[in-house]
């Protein structure tokens, strides 16, 4: 992986323009500068520097495991779908075009294979310029639909990481259409995400956005994986498919929290982000 070594300049309380100003020969000859020179040029997702900051240090400090920032979109009762097998656009266009600049911070972007299955996802960075990730899904028997427009992009065929569970014959149909197939260890017959982190470094990723669905979610919170949040917020009721549950167990367990939360406001949607308290 290339890796060159900025100077930091510390975090501090001032305002967004002013910090981006200071940092910006922090960062000179560093290739997360263009990540940089894209939020001076858009004063509203300025809030994201504190994260490009951070994944910058990481991999200059920690190279031996993947960062992992948590982002997606939920409305106000906490439901990220109305149900499992529906695509539902939450977010506002503004926050849509944060997302994508967020995914385009990453070296991958990781979902579960439910969101495959109900989305068709292309996952892709087109709100914004930018490169796109390496899409990951997480599929312990290979249910992953062969028709799939991931596996239409041009450059970036997705990685799948499955299972000893998996057939083989899927696993070649897979490999046949450009997919790049991975078995790992197994937690409880689904994919082991301590494993699966640890095969994505060895292929010299360095950061992973995680997107969803609510089961994926939910595993890597309870497997306490998360650095970072991005959370949209979004001003409507669902009562659907809730991003978490029954984290908190047994009840006294400590909840996890957005460590100095920040929140940013997008059109009609509110942005929630900062450090998980769980790394
Ligand atoms: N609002 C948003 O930002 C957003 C973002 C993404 C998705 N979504 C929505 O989320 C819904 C899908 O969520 P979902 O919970 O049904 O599915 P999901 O999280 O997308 O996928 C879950 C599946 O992934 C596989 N998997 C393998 N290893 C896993 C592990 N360690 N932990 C968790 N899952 C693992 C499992 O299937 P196997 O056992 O077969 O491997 C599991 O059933 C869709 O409606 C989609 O639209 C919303």
């Amino acid at each position: 992986m290339n890796v060159r070594v900025p100077v930091f300049a510390p975090l501090s309380p001032m305002s967004g323009t002013a910090r981006l100003a200071s940092t910006e020969t922090a960062f000179a000859h560093d290739p997360l500068e263009h990540m940089l020179t894209r939020l001076r040029t858009s004063n509203d997702m300025a809030f994201l520097q504190p994260l490009v900051e951070q994944l910058a240090a990481h991999r200059v400090r920690t190279t031996e495991r993947v960062f992992v920032t948590l982002s997606y979109s939920q409305s106000l009762d906490g439901s990220i779908a109305v149900s499992r097998s529906s695509p539902c656009s939450l977010s506002c266009r503004k926050s849509l075009e944060m997302t994508h600049m967020v995914r385009s911070f990453h070296d991958a972007l990781l979902v579960g294979v439910n969101t495959v299955l109900s989305d068709d996802p292309q996952l892709t960075v087109r709100y914004c310029e930018g490169d796109d990730p390496q899409p990951v899904v997480l599929d312990s028997t290979l249910r992953f639909p062969e028709g799939a427009r991931l596996l239409r992009h041009l450059t970036r065929k997705p990685i799948v990481i499955t299972t000893e569970r998996a057939p083989v014959d899927r696993l070649r149909r897979l490999e046949d259409k450009g997919a790049r197939v991975f078995t790992v260890a197994q937690e409880q017959g689904r994919v082991d995400l301590h494993a699966a982190l640890r095969l994505l470094r060895s292929l010299d990723i360095g950061s992973v956005m995680v997107e969803g669905g609510a089961s994926v979610i939910n595993c890597i919170l309870a497997r306490r994986l998360v650095d970072y949040c991005v959370l949209t917020i979004t001003p409507n009721f669902i009562g659907g498919v809730k991003a978490v549950d029954s984290l908190c167990q047994p009840r006294n367990a400590t909840p996890l929290s957005i460590v100095d939360c920040r929140y940013q406001t997008l059109d009609r949607d509110l942005i929630a982000y900062g450090s998980l308290s769980c790394r």
